[in-house]
């Protein structure tokens, strides 16, 4: 029987897979552990089940000498130094395909909300101010026809660039850092939406410079990863009206500080993280996460290994 730690309880029966066949400790808190007890968990384990809010880094790995396989629930790794596990003979994996098309069907949501003002309209009715029909009252931008600038056409943006076909729209697509199609992208399109992983080379890359190359009339949409995008800069660039919105499902932090200049920002529209959140999608990615730790046990190949 090999031990198995897995940080939070997880939607689905999967988990009772790892409970049939070894000693599994599930972390039954609401907020994750720390990187502390994550690390005294670690030492004792054979293998993680790891969420993206759990930092495992090189420092980790080196006090877990049993550790075969990390599991993280979620496509990206950002949160793991996959390097260093590679080096340690740790086997990663993640779990994609699942969450493609809810992460696609959550960007278009954002956009759309942010298009036609949905929170604010939502809140204005709610809040009993609507008094009459009005012809100028909550006018807001086509969605239809308008140009979308998909920034990563891995599977999550191939699905997103699905969707706006049928909405009418041109889709303009960049797959890389590829500079000047990246540039071009930025002055052409009506919604940006951001769908790379966080790396070295993503960190920061929409900046002050590249959101000074959007139309003052754009809107910018993020269902990637928070640090993609310099908060500071964005939140200047709404402040200011350089930008005419900014539908986020991910921040820098996460969550986003209470007094962080984003929040005073005009037509900014947060939720917390969901891009995955349906019932299937979260499900399913329970099984795969569970596959990988049990085949990373038996010492087979992962069937969803990240590459090293
Ligand atoms: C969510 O952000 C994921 O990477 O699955
Ligand atoms: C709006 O409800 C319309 O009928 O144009």
């Amino acid at each position: 029987m090999a031990r198995i730690f897995v940080t939070r309880a997880l939607p689905g029966p999967a988990l009772s897979r790892l409970e049939d066949a070894h000693e599994t400790t599930v972390w039954q808190h609401q907020l994750p552990p720390s990187y502390e007890q994550l690390r005294a968990h670690a030492a004792q384990a054979d293998a993680l089940l790891t969420l993206l809010t759990d930092r495992v880094d090189a420092q980790l790995l080196a006090a877990a000498p049993r550790l075969r396989v990390i599991a993280n629930y979620a496509v990206g790794y950002d949160n793991i130094d996959v390097g260093a596990a590679s080096a340690r003979g740790i086997a990663v994996g993640n779990t994609p395909d699942a969450l493609t098309d809810a992460t696609a069907d959550l960007t278009f949501a954002l956009l759309m909300a942010s298009a036609r003002r949905i929170t604010e309209a939502a809140a204005f009715a709610r809040e009993g101010r609507w008094q009459t029909w009005e012809p100028a009252g909550f006018l807001g931008a086509d969605v239809h026809g308008a140009t979308l600038g998909i920034i990563g056409l891995g599977r999550i943006g191939q699905a997103v660039a699905r969707r706006a076909a049928g909405f009418g729209m041109e889709v303009l697509t960049t797959e890389t850092r590829d500079q000047h199609n990246l540039e071009h992208l930025l002055r052409r399109s009506d919604f940006i939406s951001i769908h790379l992983p966080l790396t070295a080379g993503t960190r920061g890359l929409i900046g002050t410079q590249a959101l000074s190359l959007m139309k003052p009339t754009a809107i910018l949409v993020n269902t990637a990863r928070g640090a993609i995008v310099d908060r500071d800069a964005l939140a200047r660039a709404l402040h200011t009206g350089q930008l005419a919105g900014a539908a986020l499902d991910v921040t820098d932090p996460e969550p986003l500080p209470p007094d962080d200049p984003l929040w005073s920002a005009p037509n900014l529209l947060v939720v917390p993280h969901i891009g995955s959140a349906t019932w299937s999608a979260r499900e399913r990615m329970t099984e795969m996460a569970v596959d990988n730790i049990l085949a990373g046990l038996a010492g087979t190949p992962l069937p969803y290994q990240v590459p090293a």
